[in-house]
């Protein structure tokens, strides 16, 4: 009687064990199921994060830019705190990431109504930014948020008449589009394109305050020479920004 008692506590000790042994595995298969195929925002938290400089280095027709990084870091009053004016440049290259943030901060769409993160008088959204990289010169598809081949070459150079124009890893030239401001007389033109490109320079100052990076707003450019390179008529370059990381 008592080996039989016996050799059922052994079978029932058997048993749980083997129980066990099947959740710990099970859980252990769960979690590597779940490292491997992380969840949608997990994908797009981490790949945020990861740095590419796919922008920099090579030439494509078009460019869809990442999700601009939401809730990011420092608060506004710390930015401004920081904001300041920076005229020598490493040669290190801004991230993808920091590239669609950057853009995004100066003239993206901010709300549903296709309106802008800067505003314009008469929401003419006549400011245009002309992404120029060592490789190519790319306009700012704002709609879209993404990137479309304007020129192959380096051109940044170009973009303004300062020696360090030449070695920033980009620049932005932006630009008025008068075709977008039709319903505007010829001192309206020049009066609020100079006044609304002021908005999108303080969103990149703020922009690069916010996350380490640097740059200046420059009115000293050869405007003439934007146009041809750009060859655009009826516009006006108004500022370019150099922006890279501070030497
Ligand atoms: C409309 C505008 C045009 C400017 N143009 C140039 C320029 O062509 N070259 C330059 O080195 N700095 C230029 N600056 C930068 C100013 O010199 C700089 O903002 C000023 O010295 C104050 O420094 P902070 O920006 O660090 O406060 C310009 C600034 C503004 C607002």
């Amino acid at each position: 009687m008592n080996k039989k008692l016996l050799i059922y506590q052994i079978a029932c000790l058997a048993l749980s064990a083997t129980v066990v042994f099947l959740a710990w595995k099970l859980s252990d298969a769960t979690e590597s199921t779940n490292t491997d195929q992380p969840s949608n925002s997990t994908v797009t938290e981490e790949s945020a994060s990861q740095e590419s400089f796919v922008i920099e280095n090579s030439v494509q027709d078009s460019i869809a830019l990442n999700k601009p990084t939401e809730n990011q870091n420092p608060s506004l009053y710390v930015a401004l705190q920081n904001r300041k004016t920076v005229r020598s440049f490493s040669d290190q290259l801004l991230s993808d990431q920091q590239i669609s943030n950057l853009l995004w901060s100066a003239c993206g769409v901010n709300r549903e109504d296709g309106k802008l993160t800067s505003p314009t008088a008469r929401n003419a959204q006549e400011i245009e930014a002309y992404l120029f990289t060592p490789k190519a010169i790319y306009y700012y598809q704002k709609e879209s948020h993404s990137l479309k081949l304007y020129k192959e070459g380096d051109f940044r150079a170009k973009a303004g008449n300062q020696a360090f124009f030449a070695t920033a890893p980009v620049a932005i030239a932006l630009v008025g589009n008068f075709l977008k401001m039709e319903n505007f007389d010829e001192e309206g033109k020049q009066f609020y394109s100079a006044t609304d490109v002021g908005y999108v320079s303080q969103d990149i100052y703020l922009y690069c305050a916010a996350d380490g990076l640097a740059t200046v707003a420059c009115g000293n450019i050869d405007r003439p020479a934007i146009l041809e390179v750009l060859e655009l008529k009826d516009a006006k370059p108004l500022l370019s920004h150099p922006i890279g990381f501070e030497q």
